[in-house]
């Protein structure tokens, strides 16, 4: 159920590095991405997979986790992401403007195929962009938008109501809490 996907679809920020996502696998994830609705359907969108061990060590540095929580240090050693893709824009095909929403719904769907694979990962918009690029080395027209960490989550995530509309997520014990606000806060 697609309900069930959406909900299992938290952001992980602790994965168990015992279990690998393939190249296959994370290509299938990026493949689905081409049925995604696109702005004037010009599919400005590039795509980099990492997933090699030595990369996504490399990558991991360049990244910026959970700043609500900035004393935890997240991931805890031994449980980055063991996979990473990269959501580019192709400036060549447009602004990067135009096509920051086809970014938004290019990730949904892959981190949803992801989860449907007993994965999960996390958006991480908070990346040194052109460290990355040069890491990458990618080229002057495709520039890195936002990244997804990729693994196997080793976390325990609730989704609670954001009371008094306070949506700061938080850790008790080994526990990450996500408020939400409720259905009759976002209807206007
Ligand atoms: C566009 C975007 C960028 C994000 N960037 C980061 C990030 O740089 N680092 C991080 O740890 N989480 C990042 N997140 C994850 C959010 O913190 C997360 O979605 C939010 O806390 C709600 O948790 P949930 O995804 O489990 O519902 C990002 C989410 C979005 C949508």
């Amino acid at each position: 159920m697609l309900r069930d996907l959406v909900v299992r679809n938290r952001s992980y920020r602790g994965y168990d590095r015992s279990q690998r996502l393939s190249e296959e696998e994370l290509k299938e994830f990026v493949d689905l991405t081409r049925y995604g609705a696109s702005s004037v359907n010009r599919q400005a969108l590039k795509f980099h997979i990492a997933s090699g061990e030595e990369e996504v060590k490399a990558i991991m540095p360049l990244t910026a986790w959970a700043k609500g929580l900035p004393d935890l240090n997240l991931p805890y050693p031994g449980t980055e992401p063991t996979a990473f893709i990269v959501i580019c824009i192709d400036t060549s095909i447009g602004s990067i403007n135009e096509y920051l929403r086809d970014v938004g719904i290019a990730a949904e769907i892959i981190l949803l195929a992801a989860v449907e694979k007993g994965y999960g990962g996390c958006m991480i918009g908070s990346f040194r962009k052109g460290s990355l690029k040069e890491l990458l080395s990618l080229p002057e027209d495709i520039e890195p938008n936002l990244v997804l960490a990729l693994g196997k989550p080793d976390e325990e995530i609730k989704v609670v109501e954001a009371v008094d509309g306070n949506t700061a997520y938080y850790r008790k014990g080994n526990i990450h809490y996500v408020p939400k606000r409720k259905l009759s806060d976002i209807l206007v």
